[in-house]
């Protein structure tokens, strides 16, 4: 299912330039299947339309704290959200929340409601700065609210610095909006390693060899395990896909630089997921220059890499979940059974190179998940995302199980 299908978020709008950007905010809302109540307070009012709001979410507008027909407005908004985002939220009502005023139908909304509140901070740099504002985030933290730290760049105003202030992008807030609505998960807290994309072997300074993966299904599995509240590190070879929000990228290269990230990843880890193709070869010879094209090598000798998982073994923490995946072109059942036992592993996530539709690059996936003991479970072809959900709900499951 997806993050907020079904689920109703009061979406709050304050008088800050980025309201421009919540517009695409309440339409990924929408999209995603959620009920989405736009208030905007009178000045958000001044910076962008409720006609806009009203045609991206289908659902009337609110403003007022005392309009004709509708005097309880704040209640019924309130106490039926299952998320509160205010998206961007000013200096100035961020002020207004911390000191508990209830005086527009926004301030009024989120006392009267007891469901998560998500703030989205955007400002002047000097404003977020300024001890009055850091003492208001200080506060709204301590009393539960989720303050989102804005991002630095460039702000509306060219004539501004490029210190934080920016509302992050809508995407990101989704994504935060998507782990505050995630119900408690047996993997809360817990710290979740992810190994994505390929690795590359150098041959020379400027070539290498490496593989197609575009790292897609690590990404997607870093994102599901940190949605549902998980401290997760991805380690990442060159991705062909965005990193994910929320989560600790370690950018790796070659596959000895990935086996000792993971190996320093796993002193804290609960749950390994090594979704990477790490190159299995490397030359066994690196031209310290770049070789000219007239001086075309016959061949290129190979050695090959550390198999992650082997060396890192010893480095586990005992209780630790590990999934490995195998990518197979024949007998692929038989082979990944082989390397469950031999590798030591809870899962093994099992693809067919050949298969349309499944592997490198693709956006789907068509996966048997092996584990010790069990029949074979042969998952339809499904997003990658939805085999990420699939691979985690049996993580938990095994922790459930302990
Ligand atoms: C052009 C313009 C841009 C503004 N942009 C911001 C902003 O990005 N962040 C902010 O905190 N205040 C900004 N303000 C100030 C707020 O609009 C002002 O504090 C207002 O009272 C906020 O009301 P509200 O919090 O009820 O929406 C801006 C004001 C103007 C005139």
């Amino acid at each position: 299912m997806r993050p907020v299908q079904g689920r109703r978020i009061l979406l709050g709008v304050t008088g800050g330039i980025a309201s421009y950007k919540t517009a695409w905010l309440a339409r990924l809302f929408a999209q995603g299947g959620a009920e989405v109540d736009v208030v905007l307070t009178r000045s958000a009012r001044e910076f962008i339309g409720a006609v806009t709001f009203e045609a991206l979410t289908g659902r009337p507008v609110h403003t007022e704290l005392v309009a004709e027909g509708h005097a309880l407005d704040h209640i019924t908004l309130a106490r039926g959200a299952n998320l509160i985002v205010v998206a961007p939220a000013t200096a100035d009502f961020l002020s207004r929340a911390a000191s508990g005023r209830a005086d527009d139908l926004l301030s009024a909304c989120l006392l009267a409601a007891d469901a998560p509140v998500l703030l989205v901070p955007a400002m002047n740099d000097r404003m977020w700065a300024h001890k009055q504002t850091v003492a208001n985030v200080e506060h709204l933290r301590s009393l539960g609210y989720h303050v989102l730290a804005p991002d630095a760049g460039p702000l509306a105003s060219p004539q501004e610095g490029a210190g934080p202030g920016r509302m992050p992008e809508p995407t990101t807030i989704f994504a935060h909006a998507a782990r505050l609505l995630e119900p408690r998960s047996a993997l809360a807290g817990k710290h979740v390693v992810v190994t994505a994309g390929p690795t590359r072997e150098a041959i020379d300074p400027v070539r290498y060899l490496s593989n197609h993966s575009s790292g897609r299904m690590g990404v997607a599995i870093a994102e599901s395990a940190w949605r549902r509240g998980a401290d997760v590190t991805l380690i990442a070879g060159p991705l062909a896909v965005p990193l994910p929000d929320g989560v600790h990228t370690v950018a790796v290269e070659t596959t000895e630089q990935m086996a000792a990230a993971v190996r320093s990843a796993l002193a804290s880890a609960d749950v390994l997921v090594m979704a990477a193709a790490p190159a299995d070869f490397r030359p066994s010879q690196l031209s310290d220059s770049k070789i000219k094209k007239g001086a075309r090598p016959e061949a290129i000798a190979l050695e090959n890499t550390s198999d992650i998982l082997a060396t890192t073994r010893d480095a586990r923490r005992p209780g630790t979940i590990v999934v490995g995946f195998a990518l197979e072109t024949d007998d692929v059942l038989v082979h990944a059974a082989k390397k469950l036992e031999a590798k030591d592993l809870d899962f093994i996530v099992v693809n067919d190179a050949r298969e349309i539709g499944a592997g490198f690059g693709s956006e789907t996936n068509r996966v048997t998940i092996l584990a010790r003991g069990a029949q074979p479970d042969a998952l339809p072809l499904l997003l990658k995302t939805e085999v990420a959900d699939a691979i985690l709900d049996r993580v938990e499951g095994v922790m459930r199980g302990r």
